[in-house]
């Protein structure tokens, strides 16, 4: 079957800081949202790709270059949610009927294909999947005072990664019924698939040293080493 791919890219950068959003960051002279677009672009049953960007003109003259035939390009908005939510809408208007929908953020550039396909199966099964991987910090909770309130137990805990995997009609459903806050506020699709598709995902656990996120300074020192290991 059919396999849709959402990439989000339209944040601001925020937490890396610098004039340029991370997603157009150079790594070994390639922005970095195209790793990820290149690694779905090769997939055999990957058969439409939803870039979900800022402003389509910046991405346009680094896709005439990769000539992606798969990939359609939308404006995102103000918050993670909104852009996937504006990037499934491009996709469902796709004429193709896509069975399962990948969302995977584009500010990581390793797409593992053993764990994609993991992913798709299991959300053609359950509803959704999402890839996990094992804490390394040990996460607390504070009280507003800036004391300290809990501490969970690291090994009852995963720290969620993408991709996630959805029945297209899953997704669909959960972006239709949440709500504003839901929107502005939460960063977790497979939540709103459980709260508003009544689906428990199947988690998939994956490697840390392929799911990590650039989000801050130091991971782009982290991602150069990592991809130029990888491209030997
Ligand atoms: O901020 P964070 O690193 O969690 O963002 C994850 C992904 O969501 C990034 O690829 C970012 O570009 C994207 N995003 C988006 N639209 C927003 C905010 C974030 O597409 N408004």
């Amino acid at each position: 079957f059919d396999v849709g791919v959402i990439l989000p890219a339209a944040g601001s950068g925020e937490r890396l800081g610098g004039a340029t959003p991370k997603q157009y960051c150079k790594i070994l002279g390639k922005p970095l949202f195209l790793y990820a677009l290149e690694a779905f672009e090769k997939i055999s049953y990957v058969r439409h790709i939803v870039l979900v960007v800022d402003d389509p003109s910046n991405v346009e003259p680094f896709l005439q270059e990769t000539n992606s035939h798969k990939v359609v390009v939308v404006q995102g908005e103000s918050t993670r949610h909104r852009s996937i939510r504006a990037g499934l809408q491009a996709l469902t208007k796709q004429e193709c009927d896509m069975r399962v929908v990948i969302v995977h953020d584009a500010v990581r550039p390793v797409v593992p294909e053993d764990l994609v396909r993991q992913l798709v199966l299991a959300a053609n099964e359950n509803g959704a999947a999402g890839a996990v991987c094992r804490l390394v910090s040990t996460v607390i909770s504070a009280e507003t005072d800036g004391s300290l309130k809990t501490v969970l137990d690291r090994n009852a805990h995963l720290a969620s990664e993408t991709p996630q995997a959805f029945q297209t009609d899953v997704l669909v459903s959960a972006y239709s019924k949440c709500t504003d806050k839901d929107l502005d506020c939460g960063t977790e699709c497979l939540q709103l698939a459980l709260e508003y598709a009544g689906v428990h995902a199947q988690l998939v656990e994956g490697s840390p040293n392929d799911l990590w996120k650039v989000t801050i300074h130091r991971d782009m020192y982290t991602a150069s080493e990592c991809l130029r290991e990888r491209s030997n």
